[in-house]
């Protein structure tokens, strides 16, 4: 009979179980650093109404012309969100923590929705690590974001990254360059690709990091460098290339970098690696110093930088496997050791220790062949003669060697041997 399998969507992602334990690695890497800073986790909805980002990003940001995921309400347009500043943001700024914390960090890990067309490192649901501090407009804020992003790749073991940087200015420096971008253009838009033609009415700016050569070499030949900076912006860009020299951070000063949302101003950065081929930014971020405002708040500055945590695990080796070398695994042989394995696997959980027992039927053979193929640190194995002795066989997988232990020290056995889960600290 035909029956019908259903398939994920095109640019979703299941994380499977061996993948969930490289993306909990990292996570976890993310919390405890972000926590070394002082930034606290924000949780923001997933669903936003979709004029909070045509107001944030722009209306001609490619992320809302062709990229939102709408969804039609009774009397609004809602958006799964395509980025998270925005609705940290509208969130800091609707529960007044401008007036409670003043000055504050946030972190946050989640999904972001862009309707992109699939391919290596491009999803239509994608996972941010990132954060965002709002309140100041201190260039060391620039420095210790720059070196944060930074200190979370090392952290996750990624090498070979590199660190782009430039400054867009104040908004009034942004208008300059576009009205000079536009003077400069105009007699020359047979020589740029079609996209850069749309790009030109569209935003501007966006033609100077435009891959293409052709476009490339167009935007080179302005030889705009750093000229439509104001002393202020110039004097901020400057104090932040000397804090990143001061941490021995090395970057790239990338005049072509101008992001593609319109909140940015001053300090724009981006990492990118190589290994990651067409789609190289490993995350991204920057100033922006009018959205509070824009968005009805008090005039303050902010920065912050988000990394994509699908492409980080394109450029990641994971760490560890230490869930399955701390896992024990129980063979019970006979319906009275199965009932008195019940309550043993309870004692070890309660006590902090992974641990799992055959529930197919298997035999003893199958049973350790499982316990191998879980990659299980140890064996327990419990039959009518251990129960007569009030003892469990204990095999250490590694080494194969098998010891007697008795059923009431086993669990500091165990604790001697393996790493305990969390719940033993709170024990
Ligand atoms: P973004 O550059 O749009 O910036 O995204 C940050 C990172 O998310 C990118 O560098 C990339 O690693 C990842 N990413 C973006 N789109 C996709 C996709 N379709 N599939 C997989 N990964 C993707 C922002 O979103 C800003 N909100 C960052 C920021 C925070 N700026 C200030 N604060």
């Amino acid at each position: 009979m035909f029956s019908l399998m259903f398939k994920r969507i095109p640019g979703t992602k299941d994380i499977l179980p061996d993948e969930a334990d490289c993306w909990q690695e990292i996570e976890g890497i993310s919390r405890s650093i972000f926590s070394l800073y002082n930034y606290r986790e924000i949780r923001t909805p997933l669903l936003e109404t979709s004029s909070l980002f045509d107001r944030s990003l722009g209306r001609s940001a490619e992320i809302v012309q062709k990229q939102m995921f709408l969804i039609k309400g009774k009397e609004d347009i809602f958006a799964l969100r395509p980025e998270g500043t925005a609705g940290i943001v509208r969130s800091f700024l609707e529960n007044n923590l401008d007036k409670t914390y003043g000055f504050s960090k946030f972190y946050y890990i989640g999904p972001m929705f862009r309707f992109e067309r699939p391919q290596k490192g491009r999803l239509r649901q994608f996972q941010h690590i990132g954060c965002e501090a709002i309140g100041s407009l201190d260039a060391a804020l620039d420095v210790e974001a720059v070196s944060l992003a930074s200190n979370l790749l090392d952290a996750f073991s990624v090498k070979d990254y590199k660190i782009k940087i430039n400054s867009l200015g104040c908004a009034k420096d942004k208008e300059g360059l576009a009205s000079r971008l536009k003077k400069a253009f105009r007699s020359k838009l047979t020589a740029l690709c079609q996209e850069c033609r749309e790009r030109f009415d569209r935003n501007v700016l966006r033609i100077l990091d435009c891959k293409k050569e052709a476009c490339r070499q167009a935007a080179e030949e302005l030889g705009i460098g750093d000229s439509y900076l104001c002393p202020e912006c110039k004097s901020h860009f400057s104090q932040v290339k000397k804090g990143l020299d001061s941490l021995k951070i090395n970057y790239v000063i990338t005049p072509q970098l101008v992001r593609g949302l319109d909140y940015y101003t001053r300090t724009v950065f981006e990492i990118t690696h190589k290994a990651l081929g067409a789609q190289d930014a490993l995350g991204a971020g920057g100033r922006y110093d009018n959205l509070v405002k824009e968005l009805g708040g008090p005039d303050l500055g902010a920065v912050g930088f988000a990394f994509g945590v699908e492409r980080l695990l394109l450029v990641h080796s994971p760490q560890s496997t230490v869930h399955s070398k701390n896992l024990v695994y129980l063979i019970t042989l006979g319906e009275e050791a199965k009932k008195e394995g019940l309550k043993l696997l309870d004692s070890l959980r309660k006590n902090g220790i992974a641990c799992d027992t055959d529930y197919e039927g298997k035999s003893l053979k199958g049973a350790l062949r499982k316990a191998n193929d879980l990659g299980a640190g140890y064996v327990l194995m419990l039959g009518e003669d251990e129960l007569k002795k009030g003892t469990v066989a204990l095999k250490d997988m590694a080494s194969g060697i098998q010891e007697e232990v008795s059923a009431v020290n086993l669990v500091q056995a165990l604790k001697g041997k393996i790493c305990l889960r969390p719940i033993a600290a709170v024990n």
